[in-house]
């Protein structure tokens, strides 16, 4: 198999607060290969923002970070200072959710558009002719206009095409995109999506796409590395996932999908009880309080990451079982 393009190795992040450190990610661990598009899934709170901020260096300034990174090759401790983390995955491309605060309100798009390649070493003349040639590409009509506007005279979707094209000026190999739709309504959701599918099968650059949403996953990435309370508890090839998830919370998330073939209006299975609190430490499965399978084995100890095939692991210490049982 090919080296992994990123490679993450039991990444912590605990961020102090009054009421006592919160541990918003624990120990995560995964891997990118070259053109591999991977979700990091789970509900809100689980740690999916935090994990990419802080590869990116992008954590808060009070929050510790631990752990390793290798990008293309080249092997860096996390957390040493935050200020050297940052250059290792600098050639990545960034979407975030919320394209107005990531936008400088006060410069025209062009302007900031334009910086972007100039910074790079590209000549001004150049630079603009390159940033409206990428803007016609991920379908913004009058491009030459746009460039002129501010980031608040643009709809929200046009937005996230601005922010699109300034991920992708910079030619990534991994592009990261962090719940890049949550803010727009559905068709423009779509159209998003669509788009950052095209763009990542034409460059042939590799994806990370944080989602809370199950659906837009499956229909995007290859693979899923499921978060919950801040842990992975599995980390699966996407088909396998949809056709027998080996960890209960992912059995859950599942469940919840709509299906094509249940009856009109038949509610949904929803997962029930609290998202586990990111507060102390846990001397149980995480996920034990809402589990339909919890029996004594999964007390006394956070489970370990098992193997269930070479390219899929569970945190669940019945995934053998749940490999048995019959698919959602
Ligand atoms: N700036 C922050 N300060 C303190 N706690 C934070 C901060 N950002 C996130 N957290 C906490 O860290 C945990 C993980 O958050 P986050 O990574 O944003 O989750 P997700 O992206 O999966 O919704 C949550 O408990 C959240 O409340
Ligand atoms: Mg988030």
């Amino acid at each position: 198999m090919r080296a992994p393009l990123l490679r993450v190795e039991h990444l912590c992040v605990t961020i102090p607060s009054a009421a006592g450190p919160i541990h918003a990610v624990r120990d995560v661990s995964f891997s990118i290969h070259p053109g591999e598009r991977v979700a990091i899934l789970g509900e809100s709170g689980s740690g999916k923002t935090m994990t990419a901020l802080s590869l990116l260096g992008l954590q808060p300034p009070q929050a510790r970070v631990s752990g390793a990174l290798t990008f293309k090759g080249r092997s860096r401790e996390l957390g040493l200072h935050t200020d050297a983390a940052a250059p290792v995955l600098a050639d990545a491309g960034v979407i975030f959710q919320d394209s107005l605060s990531s936008l400088n309100p006060i410069s025209r798009i062009g302007t900031q558009l334009i910086e972007r390649l100039t910074l790079r070493g590209w000549k001004a003349g150049a630079a603009r002719s390159e940033a409206a040639r990428v803007l016609r590409h991920v379908g913004v009509a009058d491009a030459d206009a746009r460039m002129n506007a501010y980031p608040h005279e643009l709809s929200g979707g046009m937005r996230q095409r601005v922010m699109i094209t300034m991920a992708l000026l910079a030619k990534p190999s991994l592009l990261v995109a962090d719940e890049p739709t949550t803010a727009l309504d559905t068709t423009v959701q779509a159209q998003v999506i669509d788009l950052v599918r095209m763009l990542q099968a034409e460059n042939g650059m590799s994806l990370l796409l944080i989602t809370h949403d199950l659906a837009m996953a499956a229909e995007v990435c290859d693979r899923a590395v499921v978060m919950y309370a801040g842990y992975v508890v599995e980390d699966v090839p996407m088909a396998e996932l949809l056709r027998r998830p080996r960890h209960p919370y992912a059995a859950a998330l599942l469940g919840s999908l709509p299906r094509l073939d249940a009856p009109a209006g038949e509610p949904l299975e929803t997962i029930e009880g609290e998202p586990a609190s990111a507060l102390g430490h846990f001397a149980c499965c995480p996920f034990m309080q809402r589990c339909r399978h919890a029996d004594p084995r999964c007390d006394g100890a956070v489970p370990a990451l098992q193997a269930v095939t070479g390219l899929h692991s569970s945190r669940c210490v019945h995934h053998a079982r749940m490999g048995q049982m019959e698919s959602p």
